[in-house]
């Protein structure tokens, strides 16, 4: 069985428990499992060999019952666009908010490339998004994928939007420092500058801190921590690429296989939580062009770590991110 099922039948098994432990990571507390960081498995080019997983849409195995709804929502009510298609890619788009972005812009007409961790979710994704331009592969939690994964990026050629959705929760510290915080700003840094990019952070960044130590050294870091760094990447790259339209979105607590631990606390509306992407991605609506912002729900969110809009503090993130990958985020 791939990691990816172990973790996801882990979450459904440990529901209301994880749901507290979601409650007080909104203040202080990091996730409380130490999972051994499994061995890299070789990068991987597209595979079609996998058979997917259970149902369309896959609820209960990859996806809420709420997500899978909602994607059946979209198939049936989305009207394609009469405007200029946009090429998109989204990291993290076999599931949750990030498949739902995809399934909403390929319905309206976009050139969608998803994003998989691995074949069988390539395969996954492939059935449940048909028309997906391509599909790309890497687990972020090894640098030595997403390295490879920015190549394949890059053989595609240029994007006009990429949203840097993938995130992990339940993992251990190490994996947390890869899978959140390295791999976005690898990512960001290797591939060919999109004219738009958004990132992907909720609001429990605010208790997250820089770490510059544990990054440098390669140690763990907490779930805040790594959705601060990936605010912090945003606002950044808005700064040192004024050329780009860059955003970070909070999809506030949605009811995603990520927050099935919250079970009745998630509170925030799904649909609300993945259409700031699809908004800014179109870029048609009046505000859609805004440009280094902390977004929730399309208006900008003053909820806001002051070390995000700190530039000595992006700088010297940055540093230490080039120290630790040896790639110089220009
Ligand atoms: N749900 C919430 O309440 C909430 C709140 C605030 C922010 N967010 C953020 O929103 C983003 C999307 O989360 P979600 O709620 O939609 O969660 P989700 O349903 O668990 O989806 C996460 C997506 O990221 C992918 N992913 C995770 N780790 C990966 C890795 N190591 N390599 C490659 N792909 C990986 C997942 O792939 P698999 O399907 O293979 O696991 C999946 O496609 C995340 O960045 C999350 O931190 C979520």
């Amino acid at each position: 069985m791939r990691t990816t099922e172990l973790t996801r039948r882990s979450l459904l098994l440990s529901g209301a428990a994880f749901g507290i432990s979601m409650l007080a990571s909104c203040s202080t507390t990091e996730p409380s499992s130490k999972n051994t960081p499994s061995a890299p498995t070789p990068s991987k080019q597209a595979d079609h060999s996998s058979q997917p997983q259970g149902d369309l849409y896959g609820a209960d195995v990859y996806n809420t019952q709420e997500v899978a709804d909602e994607l059946v929502h979209i198939d049936e009510n989305v009207q394609s666009l009469d405007g200029k298609p946009k090429r998109v890619l989204i990291t993290g788009s076999t599931a949750g908010a990030g498949q739902l972005a995809a399934a909403y812009l390929l319905k309206r007409g976009h050139a969608v490339v998803a994003h998989a961790r691995n074949p069988q979710r390539a395969a996954d994704v492939r059935r449940d998004l048909p028309g997906l331009e391509e599909v790309v592969t890497g687990d972020l939690r090894h640098l030595d994928e997403t390295r490879a994964l920015a190549e394949q990026i890059n053989a595609l050629g240029e994007f006009d939007v990429i949203v840097h959705n993938a995130g992990e929760y339940r993992l251990s510290d190490p994996e947390i420092l890869n899978a959140n915080s390295l791999s976005p700003y690898l990512l960001t840094a290797l591939v060919t500058p999109p004219k738009q990019l958004s990132y992907l952070s909720p609001n429990q960044h605010q208790s997250g801190g820089l770490r510059l130590d544990e990054i440098r050294s390669g140690g763990g870091i907490s779930y805040p921590d790594s959705k601060l760094h990936m605010a912090m990447i945003g606002i950044a790259v808005a700064r040192l690429r004024p050329e780009s339209q860059v955003n970070v979105v909070n999809p506030g607590w949605i009811p995603t296989m990520m927050a099935l631990q919250d079970g009745p606390y998630s509170r925030d509306d799904l649909r609300a939580g993945y259409m700031t992407q699809v908004w800014l991605a179109e870029g048609i609506e009046p505000g859609s062009d805004i440009t280094g912002t902390y977004l929730f729900h399309q208006k900008i969110d003053s909820r806001v770590n002051d070390l995000v809009h700190d530039e000595d503090a992006q700088d010297q993130l940055l540093a230490a991110y080039a120290e630790q990958t040896g790639v110089t985020l220009s």
